[in-house]
C-alpha cells in the first residue's frame, strides 16, 4: 500500500469513481522559496496560483468538495511580517475570485474562527460565501483561522448553550447531532487528504471529520503541486481499500 507517492508509473485515475470529497494541507511554501534564495513570502505568493490552478482543475473534473488548509490556529506564531503578506495574499485572492466569480462558478465557504482577521477580510469572505451561495458543482472549503480541536472546543460551547437554553438535550448527542456543530456541518467528511511537502503529520487539520479519511502524503512542495499530482493523488486513493471497520 502506497504512504508516499510512486511517481514511476502514469496515474490511471477512474473518473466515474472519484473521491467526494479531497482536502489537501497546502504546505511547503516556505521551503520552495529558500530553494530559490527567495523570501518566504515569495513562496506563499506562488503557493497561491498553485490554489488557484488545481481549485479550477478540481470542477473540471468533477470533484465535489475540495477543502483546503490555508492558515492554521498555530500560524499566528509566524513573525509579523510572514502574516502579513500571507493576509495581503488572500484579500488579493478573494478580489479576484470575486471579479471572476461568473466564470469559475464555485461555491466557496469558510472554515474557521474568521473573527481574528481584519473586519475588511472578514467582509471579502462574508461576501465571497454570499455571491458564490448559488453556484453548483465545486464547493471549495477555505479553511482560514481554523484548527481542528478549536473547531471541536467550538462546536462543545455551542451545544452546551443549546442545552443550556433548551435548544438541545443531552440525551440525542450523537455522531451527527455533533457534526452539525462544526464548521464543516451539510459536508461529508473527507475521503482523501493529501500533504505535500514531505511532512507526515496532521497539523490539526480536520481532526473530527478525518477519523476514516485515507491519507496520502507527497514530497512536492506545494507550489510545484501539478493536476497531474492531484491525479497520481486520486490514482492511490482509488487502490485502497475502505474498510470502516468492517471486513
Ligand atoms: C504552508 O507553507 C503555508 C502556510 C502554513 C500558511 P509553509 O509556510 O508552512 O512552508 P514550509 O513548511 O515552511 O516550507
Ligand atoms: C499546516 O502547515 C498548516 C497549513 C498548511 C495552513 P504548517 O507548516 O503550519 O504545519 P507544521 O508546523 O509543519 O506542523
Ligand atoms: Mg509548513
Amino acid at each position: 500500500m502506497a504512504l508516499f507517492s510512486n511517481k514511476s508509473r502514469p496515474a490511471q485515475v477512474d473518473f466515474d469513481h472519484l473521491p467526494r470529497h479531497v482536502a489537501i494541507i497546502m504546505d511547503g511554501n516556505g521551503r520552495w522559496a529558500r530553494k530559490r534564495g527567495l523570501p518566504r513570502t515569495a513562496g506563499h505568493g506562488v503557493g497561491a496560483e498553485t490554489f488557484r490552478t488545481i481549485a479550477t482543475y478540481a470542477k473540471e473534473i468533477g470533484l465535489e468538495y475540495l477543502s483546503v488548509y490555508a492558515f492554521s490556529t498555530e500560524n499566528w506564531k509566524r513573525s509579523q511580517d510572514e502574516v502579513q503578506a500571507i493576509m495581503g495574499l488572500l484579500k488579493k485572492y478573494l478580489l479576484e475570485a470575486i471579479g471572476q466569480m461568473e466564470r469559475d462558478r464555485v461555491k466557496m465557504e469558510f472554515f474557521g474562527d474568521l473573527s481574528r482577521l481584519s473586519p475588511e477580510l472578514q467582509e471579502l469572505c462574508q461576501r465571497t460565501r454570499e455571491i458564490s451561495k448559488r453556484y453548483e458543482g465545486c464547493q471549495v472549503n477555505i479553511c482560514l483561522n481554523y484548527g481542528g480541536r478549536d473547531e471541536i472546543l467550538r462546536a462543545a460551547r455551542a451545544w452546551q448553550e443549546d442545552c443550556a437554553a433548551g435548544r438541545a438535550r443531552p440525551e440525542d448527542l450523537d455522531e451527527s447531532v455533533f457534526s452539525g456543530y462544526l464548521f464543516s456541518k451539510s459536508v461529508p467528511d473527507p475521503d482523501l487528504i493529501i500533504r505535500p511537502s514531505g511532512e507526515v503529520r496532521t497539523s490539526n487539520f480536520l481532526l473530527w471529520q478525518s477519523a476514516y479519511s485515507e491519507y496520502y502524503f507527497t514530497d512536492v512542495l506545494w507550489p510545484d503541486f501539478s493536476k497531474n499530482d492531484l491525479l497520481e493523488a486520486i490514482a492511490v486513493y482509488q487502490k485502497r481499500s475502505r474498510r470502516f471497520g468492517g471486513v
